[in-house]
């Protein structure tokens, strides 16, 4: 079994615990609120909500995840399959099927794993009328059990026909539900921005934000020692600073890191810069389709920029040093190059400094 997984929801042996973190969030989650939960992409939004709010004592998880949702009846069908999560005896899903009769309710068991499932008509639940039936439902349960409803990739939302209603109305069904959080997921560079900040979206300041950032360093590298030692290889502290400066903090990004190192190398090795480096060479060899055609489709000074960027996290673009080593002699050049480059999402300025979208793309280019 690999020990490192990324690219996926992880818990249990795969989680690396956040305990301060898990401190802030649940209690906003105790308290009542409905939290909007923003991150870069891969930090590890999704992980973390679900296993804080699986660890609160009492409270029931339903993950409603609308990730490339297409239609009304397809978020119904989600959240009645969430719902259908918290409870598979047979009294609590007639129950739920009695409070979505609209919805032409059918209960079927699994021919493969005997699990009873709760489907919905795909004719009957396609109206925004279906969606705020099956928010009535969840509302019902929760006079009875203490529930917590997250929405993840809830900007997709704005993908559906007449999302504006679907929001208002939405909206307005939750504002009854004082006693549910709500929590909605969505990454830092997608459009959650405008649901929760622009004044003409009826969710505008409906929510307490909550960012989700790196895994802190000691606690990861506790984590990451650990499952290399699971591996049976050994890893100095010197080496994880490095595998996290690399990979920028981004958990996703990280545990791929540290399984290409797995792989490049034998039961027992000391993982040391030889070994890193192998590693790396293994995620280049598996993104270089990529990074090739994404450079050559670059102008040579765009390309320059991105060189220089590549080259230090803290380099100051508009310094003169930087621009006459890309061979640029006017800012608005530069300002130029960076907004390309941003609007590509190959890069995105944080708290000052510049992050490339895909650490790995930036560490390929330091060979180029
Ligand atoms: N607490 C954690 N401990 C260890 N690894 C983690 C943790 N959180 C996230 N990861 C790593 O990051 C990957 C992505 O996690 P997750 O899907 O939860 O992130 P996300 O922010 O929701 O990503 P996306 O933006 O794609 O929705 C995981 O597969 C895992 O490799
Ligand atoms: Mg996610």
């Amino acid at each position: 079994m690999a020990p490192f997984k990324y690219g996926m929801i992880v818990d249990g042996e795969n989680y690396c615990p956040r305990p301060e973190l898990a401190r802030q969030f649940s209690k906003l989650v105790a308290a009542g609120l409905n939290v909007v939960v923003q991150g870069e992409r891969r930090m590890g939004k999704t992980s973390f909500v679900r296993e804080t709010i699986r660890a609160m004592r009492g409270m029931e998880l339903v993950y409603i995840d609308l990730y490339c949702v297409k239609s009304i009846e397809e978020f119904c069908r989600r959240a009645v399959a969430a719902v259908a999560d918290l409870d598979r005896s047979a009294g609590f899903l007639r129950r739920t099927a009695q409070l979505i009769a609209n919805l032409r309710p059918v209960l079927t068991i699994d021919r493969d794993t005997g699990v009873p499932q709760l489907t919905v008509d795909s004719k009957s639940a396609n109206s925004v009328a279906s969606l705020e039936d099956v928010m009535d439902m969840i509302s019902v349960h929760s006079r009875k059990r203490r529930l917590c409803v997250v929405f993840d990739e809830f900007q997709d939302v704005l993908e559906l026909a007449d999302s504006d209603v679907l929001l208002a109305r939405l909206r307005a069904k939750i504002q009854f539900q004082n006693k549910i959080p709500h929590i909605f997921l969505g990454s830092v560079r997608n459009r959650m921005h405008e649901i929760f900040d622009s004044p003409k979206s009826p969710f505008f300041k409906s929510a307490t934000s909550f960012s989700v950032g790196s895994i802190a360093a000691d606690d990861f590298k506790h984590f990451l020692t650990e499952r290399f030692k699971v591996a049976r290889r050994k890893v100095s502290d010197a080496a994880l600073d490095r595998i996290l400066a690399i990979s920028d903090g981004i958990s996703g990004d990280v545990q791929e890191l540290c399984e290409t190192i797995w792989l490049a190398t034998d039961t027992g090795a000391a993982i040391g810069d030889a070994e890193i480096n192998a590693g790396l060479r293994l995620v280049f060899a598996r993104e270089e389709k990529a990074f090739g055609p994404t450079l050559s489709r670059l102008t040579s000074i765009q390309a320059a920029v991105l060189k220089g960027l590549a080259r230090s996290t803290d380099i100051k673009p508009f310094s003169g040093e930087f621009m006459s080593e890309c061979g640029i002699r006017n800012v608005g050049t530069v300002t130029r190059a960076l907004s390309r480059l941003s609007s590509d999402e190959i890069i995105y300025e944080y708290a000052g400094s510049w992050h490339f979208t895909n650490p790995f793309f930036r560490e390929w280019l330091k060979t180029t």
